[in-house]
């Protein structure tokens, strides 16, 4: 919202989704492709209060200076830092509270959508505009904070409006002309994505060979996928990402939470399933041919302990 007549600002708010990686996460942070689907039933929505006082963040009830939040809101402080430098504006006298239904440390875009929410808030706020370089850069020295050396995949797919896929830095919108569903679930395992990262890091440098093939499994089932995507071969993408969880499974970041949420998806007829995000936990993500047959599959993922789950129709128009 932009300065009243008096010069005044007002509260602003800005929004974010959750998102899913189809398949190609890690392989992302070496610059190979992968496909994100935004999850826009989840969200983060931040709103800047003008108030007396340091700079502070509320969430959950709490209100802390940002000087004083715990390591895991480091990031969300970042955020509003480098919002409120690049506009111009003061880093005082402000309250930046902050709601989310997007579960944290579960490998939907949580730190990225709680970034992506403060720096649109505050955009908002300076009633000032800002091009899509440079909202990606404010919400990437974010993610650098909340997981190191991330790929960029997550800040794009956070305000994204449809599947995408990221290469080398790069975001194309993914065409899908036959509507599938992917089915969403959550382990209830949390895991970092900083020490997932830098797990894979430590898996390849120890066998650069055997690494590099790993990267090139999960580059071509990336482009077979987005094939499938453009073609509607439901039973092509299921394979894929059963096959994609294999390759995972090798750079180190399965879990036993997740094959037995992809055992469940599968019994219940998903065409294949895997990890989203960066494993080790986290969330998995299966393929359905119909509506009926995704409410199925999240049935049988909670009936297998998943915590929550979520249907996410693509191309469904
Ligand atoms: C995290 O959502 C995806 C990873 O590939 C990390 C990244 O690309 O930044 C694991």
């Amino acid at each position: 919202m932009p300065p009243d007549s008096s010069g005044r600002l007002h509260a602003a708010s800005g929004v974010a989704h959750a998102k899913g990686i189809l398949i190609g996460e890690h392989a992302a942070v070496y610059g190979r492709p992968a496909i994100a689907l935004p999850i826009t039933t989840l969200r983060t929505v931040a709103e800047v209060i003008p108030g007396p006082g340091p700079l502070r963040l509320s969430a959950d009830g709490y209100t802390l200076a940002v000087t004083d939040l715990p390591e895991r809101f480091a990031s969300v402080g970042v955020a509003a830092h480098v919002a409120l430098e690049h506009f111009g504006l003061p880093v005082v006298d402000l309250e930046i509270a902050v709601s989310s239904d997007i579960p944290p440390r579960a490998g939907l875009g949580a730190s990225a959508a709680a970034a992506g929410a403060i720096v649109e808030a505050v955009r908002v706020y300076a009633g000032q505009r800002l091009d899509e370089a440079t909202r990606f850069e404010l919400v990437q020295r974010a993610e650098q904070v909340a997981h190191g050396n991330p790929s960029g995949i997550d800040a794009h797919a956070t305000r994204a409006a449809g599947p995408l896929v990221f290469a080398d830095g790069r975001c194309t919108p993914l065409d899908v002309r036959a509507p599938m569903w992917f089915v969403v679930a959550d382990t209830g395992m949390r895991a970092s994505t900083d020490e997932a990262v830098a797990g894979v890091r430590r898996t390849l440098d120890a066998d650069p060979a055997r690494g590099a093939e790993l990267l090139d499994r999960l580059e071509e089932l990336t482009l077979g996928t987005v094939q499938d995507l453009e073609l509607g071969r439901v039973s092509g993408v299921g394979q894929r990402l059963t096959a994609a969880q294999q390759a995972l499974d090798a750079l180190g970041v399965g879990h036993e939470s997740i094959d037995r949420l992809v055992a469940a998806a599968t019994e219940a007829g998903a065409a294949g399933g895997k990890l989203t995000g960066s494993g080790r936990g986290g969330c998995v993500i299966a393929v359905a041919a119909d509506a009926e047959q995704a409410q199925a599959v999240l049935t049988s993922m909670i009936s297998a302990g998943a915590l929550a789950g979520w249907v996410v129709p693509v191309g469904a128009g």
